[in-house]
């Protein structure tokens, strides 16, 4: 370009006039010069000398630009400007809309800047490469137009920051890449509860500088977003929850624990010496002595309405169920079992002979997978578990009713409880039953209730004569006792039916 100016204005010049005329162009050519700052705005496109246009493909690596083109063709679909030294990305890198273009391509540039407007007028992108090069964070919004997008390239770059909006409104990005970054928070934001992307199949935070990982929430997520969750060379600390996660995805055959495996390290906590890195799957053993991984089984009871889940790697798959026995579950049969829009089998009424191995297919045009499920159904109903207990569980639970009983006896005899009858509530027999209830959603039903108070009946005469040592020759419940009276023993009947009703939901059902 300044060439070409020195040219032009030298053409004018006579020869007598050459030196005032070379400071002229001199002149001329700073102050085109001046204009032309790098990163101001790039030159026109130049499909001969800087860049390479076959059609809609406009590819300008390699070519030392300090800036994008401008005047870029309105058809151009690809635009390659890797290995250049774009270090900003303004708002106005482009002027015109550039409705077709689906692919940005802008690696190895030194990049330390992202207008919030830069993508403004590229709104159609599918695939963005901003990889090596020197972002440090990414502000809130800052994808937001690019609602088409489906890959994002960000490893090797200097990311420390994730605002929690950052990836607002990509709703289509599919693959998300930010390994080799600096990245200290695991962005769980983007894959659980609703901020989640709905179509990422893919997150990328491998060698980052990750300390601690939301465990539970990522073993909740379903195996075909954990398949594509890739969080190796981070400095974990090691602990046996991290363990048995990578080991149940590695049991599961999930690409992310199955093609790593040796990537996933971690730091052994205090005891050991500072900074022993591990392999996470030697934790089993060598370190930490967690437990061996095993696949637990589905459990359910009679008569309740059970859905078993095919929990596939893939998303999108359509899903067929065999029963034990190998029955297909198909709609039109007469079939306590059928299989939900979304590919899960429900089972309503759950049948003893309803035990066994049930076998998911599921199919789509690229992949293919059998699961299996083995279900094991309790030979009782929720509700009614105490009908078909056998000696030696009736005995425990009574032990452990008495147990509870005592307890609350020794706690409620201080009290009067005429005159604070809100003060067992408050203290020890509430706290048991708080902390039970919690896992116990049968308590409304009034057949549940009507069931305790029958085994109450039961374990209260049995154990009032034996931890009193009272005998009471009758059995006679609503005797009058002296100590509590009438209301006392009301309430102490009552608690001790809903600590009943605690051990049976807490305990396991286990025949
Ligand atoms: C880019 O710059 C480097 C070093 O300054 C030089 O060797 C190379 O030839 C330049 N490339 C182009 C296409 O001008
Ligand atoms: C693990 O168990 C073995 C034997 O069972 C024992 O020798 C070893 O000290 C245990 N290691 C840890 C870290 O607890
Ligand atoms: C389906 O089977 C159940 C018992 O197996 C029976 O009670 C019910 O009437 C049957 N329904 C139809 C439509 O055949
Ligand atoms: C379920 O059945 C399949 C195929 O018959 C078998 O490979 C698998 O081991 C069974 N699972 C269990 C837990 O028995
Ligand atoms: C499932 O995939 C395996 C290998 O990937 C292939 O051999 C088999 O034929 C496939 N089955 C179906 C039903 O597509
Ligand atoms: C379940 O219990 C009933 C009686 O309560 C019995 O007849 C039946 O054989 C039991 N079934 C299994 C699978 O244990």
């Amino acid at each position: 370009m300044l060439q070409t100016l020195h040219q032009t204005a030298g053409v004018g010049c006579g020869m007598s006039e050459t030196l005032a005329c070379l400071r002229w162009s001199v002149l001329l050519g700073l102050s085109v010069a001046l204009l032309w700052i790098p990163g101001a705005a790039g030159s026109a496109l130049n499909c001969h000398k800087t860049c390479i246009c076959a059609s809609n493909i406009v590819s300008c690596s390699k070519m030392n630009l300090t800036a994008v083109p401008t005047e870029l063709p309105p058809y151009t679909v690809v635009l390659d400007l890797s290995y250049n030294e774009i270090t900003r990305l303004r708002a106005e890198w482009t002027h015109d809309k550039l409705d077709k273009l689906q692919n940005l391509l802008l690696s190895h540039n030194g990049l330390h800047f992202l207008s919030s407007e830069a993508f403004l007028n590229a709104k159609q992108l599918r695939y963005l490469d901003l990889s090596s090069n020197k972002l440090r964070l990414l502000d809130e919004y800052i994808f937001e137009p690019l609602a088409h997008l489906e890959v994002l390239l960000l490893y090797n770059n200097h990311i420390s920051q994730i605002d929690r909006l950052a990836f607002t409104g990509v709703n289509s990005l599919q693959k998300l890449y930010l390994s080799q970054n600096l990245v200290s928070r695991f962005p769980l934001e983007l894959v659980a509860d609703k901020s989640r992307l709905e179509k990422l199949i893919l997150l990328d935070v491998s060698s980052n500088r990750i300390k601690a990982l939301p465990v539970a929430e990522l073993q909740a997520l379903p195996a075909w977003i954990k398949n594509g969750l890739y969080f190796h060379n981070n400095p974990l600390v090691c602990g046996c929850d991290l363990y048995s996660l990578l080991a149940h995805w590695y049991i599961r055959k999930l690409n992310s624990a199955r093609d790593f495996r040796d990537d996933y390290q971690c730091y052994l906590p205090a005891p050991a010496p500072a900074k022993t890195l591990v392999g996470v799957f030697e934790l089993s053993s060598d370190y930490m002595n967690c437990s061996t991984f095993k696949q637990t089984d589905e459990e359910a009871f009679l008569e309740q309405t059970l859905t078993l889940s095919c929990d596939t790697k893939h998303k999108d798959m359509s899903k067929t169920w065999l029963m034990p026995g190998n029955v297909v579950v198909s709609a039109g049969i007469n079939q306590t079992a059928r299989v939900l829009p979304d590919g899960r089998l429900q089972i309503s009424p759950v049948r003893s002979e309803d035990s066994g191995n049930y076998t998911c297919f599921a199919v789509s045009e690229a992949h293919n997978e059998t699961l299996y499920v083995v279900l094991k159904v309790h030979n009782f109903t929720m509700n009614a578990g105490g009908d078909s207990l056998n000696t030696a569980y009736t005995t425990l639970v009574g032990c452990l009713a008495s147990a509870v009983l005592v307890l609350i006896y020794l706690y409620l005899t201080p009290c009067r409880c005429f005159c604070c009858p809100d003060r067992g509530k408050k203290g020890g027999d509430d706290s048991i039953h708080s902390s039970m209830i919690s896992v116990t959603p049968t308590h409304d039903d009034p057949a549940l209730k009507a069931e305790l108070d029958r085994h109450v009946a039961f374990i209260d005469s049995k154990d009032l004569r034996g931890q009193n040592g009272k005998l009471n020759p009758n059995g006679d419940e609503e005797e009058p006792d002296e100590e509590a009276g009438m209301l006392g023993k009301g309430r102490r009947r009552r608690s001790v039916a809903e600590s009943i009703s605690s051990v049976f939901s807490d305990t396991p059902m286990v025949v």
